[in-house]
C-alpha cells in the first residue's frame, strides 16, 4: 500500500542533516537501508544518494499508527519521515557522517514496499557480477556505483565549464551517419526509406568536427557516445563516451597545452590530486625501447635493455638466431627476484608465451653471485659475465630475455614488465602518473590487408621533416599524433589533421586507396577542403576510461550506468534481440543465419 507525499516536502537529503540542525524539524525521504526492532523502540537506517541517516521510532513521538508502520518496514521501502533532529542518544558512529545525530521521527509515510531484492545493497558487494547487471537498477543504489557516478558527472560539469571558458563550443554531431574511419567495425542501422542501405553509427565524430573547423567555429568540443563494434576487454565497450574537441589554427603544443590545463583542472577539482605540469613527454620510439609499450604504465621502472650487441656472438643460438633473422634480444631485470621459485617462473614464461614468446630464457644471480639459468650451458662464463654487467645485474636478481622479432620482443617484455608489477604489487593505485606519447608512426603494415594501414586514421598530419619520405618509405613516416595516457593506460588521443589536398590524396594513394574510391568514401571532407581549411588539430578523451582511473576501479563497467557484457549484449534488457517479421519486412530485411539465441 503506496501513501502519497502530499503535504509534504523533503527539507534535507540525509548526510545534509548535521549536528548544526539540531533542535530543528526536518523532513527526509528515502529507502530503508535496514530496521531493527528493540521493542519500544525501532531503529531505522534511510539511505538516499548522500548516505544514510538514522531515524528513531517511539510511540510516544510518532502515534500508535505511526508506530505500527515502522515496525512494517523491510530493506528497501521507500518512506518520508519528518522528525526532530537530536544528538545521538547512544554510540556516535564515526563511520558515518550523520554518525553523531539522528532523528526522533513524529511522522512517517511509508511511499513504496519493496519486494526482498535479490542481493543485499550494500557497498563492496560480493554479489557475482551477471546478477547484479540482470537487476542493474539495484545494483545502482549501491553506495559505490552512486559515488562513481556522482564523480563522472563531476568530471563532464568540469570539462564543459573548462572548454566554454576556454572558447570551446558544444556542438552536436550525427548519430545516423556514414561510416567513420577509426579502424573498427561499425554498427550499422537499415535505413527504412532507402531499403537495403545503411547507416553507421559513428565510431567518432572526427569528420563532422573537422567539418566545423572548415566551416570556421574555431574551436569545438563534444562529450558524446560513439560506437565500436569490437572485441571487448575490462576497458573497453562497444558504446562509449568521449570527450571530443577540435581546434583551429594550432599545433600539436598548443593542443598539448590547454589539454594539460583541463587535466589538472580536471583531477584537482573532482579527486583533488594534482598533476603536476608540465605533463612529461615521450616519443613512441622511445617507449617501445624502454618500456615495449606505446602506453608504458611509468609508476615503476623494470626497463627493456637492448642486449642484442652483447650476445651476437655468443653460443646461444636461439639469441643468435633471431639476430640472424633481423630481431633483436632483450631483457628486463627485476630487482631482487633472484630467489623466484621455478614454479613462478614457469608461471612468467607461460604468460610469455600467450603474447608471441616461443620462450623466455631467465638466469638468476644467487646471492653467492651464482648463477642458475636456463641458458647458461650454451654461453662461456665470460659471455655470462658480459651479459649480467649489461643487464646491471647484481646478487639476488633475476634476469629475463626473449630473442624474436623486434614486435614479439616488445609484446612479450612489455606485457611481462606488468605482470611481474602486478606480482610485486608496484601498482598503487593512489598514484597518477601521466604521459604523452608523441610523434607515432603514420602508418602501420597490414599483413592481413597486405597494405599500409593508418595507425591513427588517414587525415593525421606527418612530420613536417618526414613529409618527403611517404614517396619513398612510408613506413618510416612519424606524425603530429599523440596519445595521453595515465598508469599505463591510453585515455586519449589525437593528432594534428591534413589540412592540404594534395597531402591528402598523396596519404590515401599510401593507403592504396583509389582517388575515386577515396571521394566516394570522404568526398564530402576532400571538398569542403577546397573552399579554404585552417589549419587543425584535436584530440578525444575516452571519459569512461579517465573515470575509472579516479575511482580506482578495474574495470570501464563499474563507471557506466548500464553497461554491456562481455558479448555486447545488455543482460538486463537482453539486447540485441529478435524484431517482429513486420518490422523486418518494412526494412527489406531478411535474416539468413539460423538464430543461435
Ligand atoms: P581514438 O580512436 O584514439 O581517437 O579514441 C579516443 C579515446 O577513446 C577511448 N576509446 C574507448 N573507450 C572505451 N571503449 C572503447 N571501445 C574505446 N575506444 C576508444 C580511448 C581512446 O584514447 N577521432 C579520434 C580522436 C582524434 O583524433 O581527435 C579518436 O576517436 O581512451
Ligand atoms: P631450448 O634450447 O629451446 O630448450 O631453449 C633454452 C631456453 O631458451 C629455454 O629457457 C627457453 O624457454 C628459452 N627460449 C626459447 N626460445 C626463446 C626465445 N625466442 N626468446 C627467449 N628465450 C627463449
Amino acid at each position: 500500500m503506496a501513501e502519497s507525499m502530499k503535504g509534504l516536502r523533503r527539507s534535507h537529503r540525509c548526510t545534509e542533516v548535521s549536528n548544526h540542525n539540531i533542535g530543528e524539524t526536518v523532513t527526509v525521504m528515502g529507502w530503508v537501508q535496514k530496521s531493527r526492532n528493540k521493542g519500544g523502540i525501532i531503529f531505522v537506517d534511510v539511505r538516499d544518494r548522500s548516505g544514510l541517516l538514522q531515524v528513531i521510532f517511539e510511540e510516544g513521538d510518532v502515534g500508535s499508527e505511526g508506530f505500527a508502520k515502522a515496525e512494517r518496514l523491510r530493506s528497501e521501502f521507500v518512506i518520508a519521515v519528518v522528525g526532530k533532529v537530536e544528538a545521538r542518544s547512544g554510540a556516535v558512529n564515526d563511520n558515518l557522517a550523520t554518525g553523531d545525530i539522528e532523528v526522533r521521527a513524529t511522522e512517517i509515510r511509508v511511499l513504496s514496499e519493496a519486494d526482498t531484492p535479490p542481493f543485499p545493497i550494500e557497498e563492496d558487494s560480493k554479489t557475482k557480477e551477471e546478477l547484479r547487471l540482470k537487476y542493474r537498477y539495484l545494483d545502482l543504489r549501491r553506495p559505490d556505483l552512486q559515488k562513481n557516478l556522482i564523480l563522472r558527472s563531476k568530471v563532464a560539469v568540469i570539462t564543459r565549464q573548462f572548454l566554454a571558458e576556454e572558447g570551446f563550443l558544444e556542438i552536436e554531431t550525427p548519430m545516423l551517419t556514414k561510416s567513420t574511419p577509426e579502424g573498427a567495425r561499425d554498427y550499422l542501422v537499415p535505413s527504412r526509406v532507402h531499403p537495403g542501405n545503411f547507416y553507421a553509427l559513428p565510431q567518432s565524430p572526427q569528420i563532422f568536427k573537422q567539418l566545423l573547423m572548415c566551416s570556421g567555429y574555431d574551436r569545438y568540443f563534444q562529450i558524446v557516445k560513439c560506437f565500436r563494434d569490437e572485441d571487448l576487454r575490462a576497458d573497453r565497450q562497444p558504446e562509449f563516451t568521449q570527450i571530443d574537441m577540435e581546434l583551429s589554427f594550432v599545433d600539436v603544443d598548443d593542443v598539448l597545452d590547454v589539454n594539460e590545463r583541463l587535466l589538472q583542472k580536471m583531477f584537482k577539482e573532482s579527486i583533488g590530486f594534482d598533476v603536476p605540469l608540465p605533463i612529461q613527454r615521450m616519443t613512441y620510439a622511445e617507449a617501445m625501447e624502454r618500456f615495449g609499450s606505446d602506453k608504458p604504465d611509468i609508476r615503476f621502472g623494470l626497463e627493456l635493455k637492448n642486449v642484442s650487441e652483447v650476445v651476437k656472438s655468443c653460443g646461444f643460438a636461439v639469441f643468435t638466431g633471431a639476430l640472424e633473422k633481423g630481431g633483436s634480444v632483450r631483457g628486463i631485470n627485476a630487482k631482487g627476484q633472484g630467489d623466484m621459485p621455478r614454479k613462478k617462473i614457469d608461471a612468467l614464461v607461460d604468460f610469455a608465451k600467450d603474447f608471441g614468446a616461443k620462450g623466455l630464457a631467465y638466469l638468476a644471480i644467487d646471492k653467492d653471485g651464482t648463477y642458475k639459468s636456463s641458458f647458461a650451458k650454451f654461453m662461456t662464463e665470460e659471455e655470462l659475465k658480459t651479459l649480467v654487467t649489461a643487464m646491471e645485474g647484481e646478487p639476488g636478481d633475476l634476469l629475463l630475455f626473449a630473442a624474436d622479432e623486434d614486435d614479439v620482443v616488445f609484446a612479450v617484455l612489455g606485457n611481462l614488465r606488468l605482470e611481474i608489477a602486478r606480482n610485486l604489487n608496484l601498482l598503487n593505485k593512489e598514484e597518477y602518473k601521466f604521459l604523452w606519447v608523441t610523434e607515432f608512426p603514420l602508418l602501420e603494415y597490414s599483413k592481413e590487408e597486405d597494405r599500409f594501414v593508418a595507425k591513427h586514421h588517414p587525415f593525421t598530419m606527418p612530420m613536417d621533416e618526414d613529409l618527403a619520405l611517404l614517396n619513398t618509405d612510408p613506413g618510416k613516416v612519424r606524425a603530429k599524433a599523440y596519445d595521453i595516457v595515465l598508469n599505463g593506460t591510453e585515455v586519449g588521443g589525437g593528432s594534428v589533421r591534413i589540412f592540404q589536398s594534395d597531402v591528402q590524396e598523396k596519404m590515401f594513394e599510401v593507403l592504396g586507396f583509389t582517388k575515386e574510391a577515396a571521394y566516394e568514401r570522404f568526398g564530402f571532407l576532400l571538398n569542403a577542403f577546397k573552399y579554404g581549411v585552417p589549419p587543425h588539430a584535436g584530440l578525444a578523451y575516452g571519459l569512461d576510461r579517465l573515470v575509472m582511473l579516479m575511482t580506482k576501479e578495474d574495470s570501464i563497467r563499474d563507471v557506466i550506468a548500464f553497461p554491456k557484457v562481455k558479448d555486447a549484449s545488455c543482460v538486463m534488457t537482453e539486447a540485441p534481440n529478435v524484431v517482429d517479421e513486420k518490422q523486418l519486412k518494412e526494412l527489406g530485411i531478411a535474416i539468413a543465419i539460423e538464430n543461435n539465441k
